[in-house]
């Protein structure tokens, strides 16, 4: 892999990936809507918008593999999540197709599955259970790499992320907390490992009260090193924010009914 296109480049987990991922490929191509900082040695910047389908078939020149990050990061209204998520998404893998791009790796959520109970463990082969119009869009970035691993050959990795955030900020996000660094190694063995079709994976640190199984991605040489138990005891002598509905389900206040994306309330 040679040149890698990342999507939403500007954003947390982008920028986190520019850094960490600095100098390790010939070419990091960082695009999105928003600004992003000069390029430097081995990297270059280009403006694409998602939901221009011409714009993102520009970005995708030359490119050996896409890590799609761009979208509408959290629980929104069906008004933005559909051109950015669903058409942006859709724009991506048909722009790949179209390119000859070989490996595209979806940046998907645990909000995928947010509407299981919490007390179950869960493997990647459950079937789909959104928990919110986010998490629809996810399933159907997750359907489309599918069908475009099965009829036109791409490799795809679709990444259930859980939490992206320096360290867990409260009682949910200690089973599904992803550490920057553990990020930056995921992408990384999702874009070195040698051929895979289509695989998706619970984007999570080693942490010890995980309730995700990643079934048979022992290939992937993906060896998490954080543990978000180093900040449990903090976290557990706080008052306990939670209702008794998010509770229950591995999306927490998503899950709720009326949930339009504030989480103001709970982080
Ligand atoms: N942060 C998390 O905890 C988390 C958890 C699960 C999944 N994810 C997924 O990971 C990805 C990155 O998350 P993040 O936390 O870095 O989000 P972010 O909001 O910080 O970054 C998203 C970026 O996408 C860009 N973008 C949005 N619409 C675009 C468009 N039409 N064209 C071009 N760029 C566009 C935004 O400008 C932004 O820079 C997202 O797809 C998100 O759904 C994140």
């Amino acid at each position: 892999m040679n040149r890698i296109l990342i999507t939403g480049a500007a954003g947390k987990i982008g920028s986190t990936l520019r850094e960490g991922m600095r100098g390790r490929y010939a070419v990091l191509r960082l695009s999105d809507i928003a600004p992003l900082d000069p390029a430097r040695a081995g990297e270059e910047i280009m403006r694409a918008d998602l939901t221009d389908l011409a714009e993102v078939e520009g970005a995708m020149r030359d490119v050996d593999c896409v890590v799609h990050l761009g979208a509408i990061a959290g629980e929104d209204t069906w008004d933005k999540i559909l051109p950015h998520n669903v058409v942006g998404t859709w724009n991506v893998f048909e722009a790949a197709r179209r390119q000859g791009v070989h490996r595209v790796i979806y940046a998907s959520s645990h909000h995928v599955v947010g509407f299981y109970r919490r007390a179950r463990f869960i493997d990647q082969t459950v079937a789909p259970r959104p928990d919110g119009v986010y998490g629809v869009s996810k399933v159907f970035g997750e359907a489309v790499g599918r069908l475009f691993a099965d009829k036109h050959g791409l490799s795809v990795a679709c990444l259930r992320i859980g939490a992206f955030r320096d360290k867990p900020a409260d009682r949910r996000l200690l089973p599904i907390w992803l550490s920057p660094r553990d990020a930056v190694r995921l992408v990384g063995c999702c874009i070195d490992a040698p051929d895979y079709h289509f695989i998706v994976v619970y984007g999570v640190s080693n942490n010890r009260r995980n309730r995700y199984r990643n079934a048979g991605i022992e290939s992937l040489g993906y060896r998490p090193q954080d543990d978000s138990e180093d900040y449990a005891a903090d976290i557990l002598s706080t008052p306990d924010l939670e209702d008794a509905i998010s509770r229950q389900f591995h999306g927490g206040l998503y899950a709720q009914m009326g949930f339009d994306g504030d989480l103001a309330r709970i982080e």
